[in-house]
């Protein structure tokens, strides 16, 4: 009998072994040109519905005959390497992604995330400065993510292509995919004016959920 649950990142996972579907895509947890500006209906048409859709088809493929097959997404990241990694990663980390962005984007003034924020980087102004630095130096694909280890503390890195800071014992909490194909259709080779639109639609609410530990 088929049974299924959702994670914080919206994944479906069907356990249903003769469905042979392991993974389902998440829809989009808002509409395709609620972005927009910012990042248009083309984009997310793209980056969602062809790009992520890819990540979930191979991985379902590749889990087969895995031995990972009941194993949670997030387990298969961490236990994974090569092509299964790399398109488990792209899965989670794509609706991780999708989960970090809002149309109705509100920066936190106080509370607990906030209050990390200004104790690790001095400021919310200087976080996204460092974090903005991060997401245009990067050289090549991959992503920037801010993430908190066990005793609290808050982690900003850059990790190349579908690298995730799950591998290392990390809790991310805000992810900026700079792979090209997520902003090459509105913003061609310019890099930085799709950061910048980045911060128009940050899902403040979402980061500050996972850094309070209420969404897993
Ligand atoms: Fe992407």
């Amino acid at each position: 009998m088929a049974t299924s649950k959702t994670t914080s990142t919206g994944q479906t996972r069907s356990t249903a072994k003769s469905a042979g579907k392991y993974y389902s895509l998440p829809a989009l947890p808002f509409a395709k040109d609620a972005l927009e500006p910012h990042v248009s209906a083309e984009t997310m048409e793209y980056h969602h519905d062809k790009h992520h859709k890819n990540y979930v088809d191979k991985l379902n493929e590749l889990i087969k005959g895995s031995g990972m097959e009941n194993l949670s997404l997030e387990d298969v990241i961490r236990q994974a390497e090569g092509p299964l990694f790399n398109n488990a990663a792209q899965a989670w980390n794509h609706a991780f992604f999708w989960n970090c962005l809002t149309p109705k984007s509100q920066a936190p003034k106080g509370g607990e995330l906030r209050e990390a924020i200004e104790k690790t980087f001095g400021s919310l102004e200087q976080f996204k400065k460092k974090f903005s630095e991060e997401a245009e130096s990067l050289f090549g694909s991959g992503y920037v993510w801010l993430s908190k280890n066990d005793a609290g503390d808050l982690i900003l890195e850059q990790r190349k292509d579908a690298d995730n800071p799950l591998v290392d014992g990390l809790s991310p909490l805000l992810t900026l995919d700079v792979w090209e194909h997520a902003y090459y259709i509105d913003y061609r080779n310019v890099r930085k004016e799709f950061i910048a639109g980045f911060w128009k639609v940050v899902n403040w609410k979402f980061v500050e959920g996972r850094y309070v530990g209420e969404l897993h």
